[in-house]
């Protein structure tokens, strides 16, 4: 039987913890949102507020469901504060050792029934679901980014997830009006399993200089009919979470086909993770984007 969730506690308030505020909050859940930083939830909230007025503009959302979804999303600045949330979502930075020091100061904070998700992009959910008191009660649930657009969620199941916890969060994706795809517990699910080898090999090609980055997202946009090119992608994406999820492929198949790209480790030192830095493939801080290559 699925638990019917009103309270949801959203840790991290990056690019997915404010989508996943976002579309929680615009379906009438109250929702409980943290960051280490508080200077990005207020950050967040702004963002949030800029889209939703996006939707506004489109006709998809009135104003009235704007302010009231506004209202529901509520700072917090300690995990004590998430105490009577049905559901917290993790939604943190791509990096096993920080979830898991999360789980563990979280956990006891938490009602017993409550259930906890993390949206990593490739980590192990039996994995984490070990760092918490609670592992039939924890569950994978991967959003696509950006959020309020994309239609898909992944549902991972940890060894010990009890059937209760797996209907609820169904019932809440359904609830949200997105599509659960089910994926079982193996490195970086499906979506990434095939997308980010994709992008590994297109900063291959940019390495080995096959293509520059304008001719390698030209090939795949007009060659393979691609919204956007890979290298564009992987700015969207953040190339520190592109270089992550590689590693978790690389070390958990233990496969060379996942050597993450020497140049993209090499971005990611110089911290120009994409987008969310202003630069990476592109350098953003421009009216256009320019090709740093
Ligand atoms: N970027 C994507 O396209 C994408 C898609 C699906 C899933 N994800 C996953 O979602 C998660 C977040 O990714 P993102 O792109 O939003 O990253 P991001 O870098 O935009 O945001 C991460 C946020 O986590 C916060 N944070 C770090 N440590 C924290 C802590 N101890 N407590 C609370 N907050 C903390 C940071 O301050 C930051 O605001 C990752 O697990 C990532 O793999 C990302």
């Amino acid at each position: 039987m699925a638990t019917e969730i009103g309270r949801i506690g959203v840790i991290g308030a990056g690019q997915m913890g404010s989508g996943i505020a976002h579309v929680c909050a615009l379906a009438g859940l109250d929702v409980s949102f943290n960051d280490i930083d508080q200077n990005r939830i207020a950050a967040a909230i702004e963002r949030i507020d800029h889209n939703i007025k996006r939707q506004v503009g489109k006709g998809a959302v009135t104003d009235a469901d704007r302010a009231a979804a506004l209202a529901r999303i509520h700072p917090v600045s300690s995990y004590a504060d998430l105490a009577d949330c049905d559901l917290v979502i993790e939604a943190a930075t791509e990096d096993e050792q920080i979830k898991r020091k999360i789980f563990s100061e979280l956990c006891p904070t938490l009602k017993p029934e409550t259930m906890v998700a993390t949206n990593t992009s490739s980590i192990s959910i039996t994995r984490l679901a070990a760092s918490t008191d609670r592992p039939e009660r924890f569950i994978g649930i991967h959003f696509m980014n950006p959020v309020p657009v994309m239609q898909l969620v992944e549902l991972i199941r940890g060894i010990a997830t009890e059937d209760e916890t797996f209907d609820s969060a169904r019932a809440l994706i359904d609830r949200l009006g997105k599509t659960v795809a089910v994926s079982e517990d193996f490195p970086a699910f499906m979506v990434n399993r095939i997308l980010l080898p994709m992008i590994n090999e297109a900063i291959y090609t940019l390495y080995e200089g096959v293509g520059s980055v304008d001719a390698i997202d030209t090939a795949m946009k007009l060659g393979a009919n691609h919204p956007m090119g890979p290298l564009q992608l992987a700015d969207f994406i953040g190339l520190d979470t592109c270089l992550s999820i590689m590693q978790v492929l690389y070390e958990g198949l233990a496969d060379s086909k996942y050597r993450p790209c020497p140049l993209l480790v090499k971005y990611v030192e110089a911290g120009w993770l994409g987008r969310k830095t202003q630069r990476g493939f592109y350098d953003y801080r421009g009216a256009e984007p320019v090709p740093t290559r």
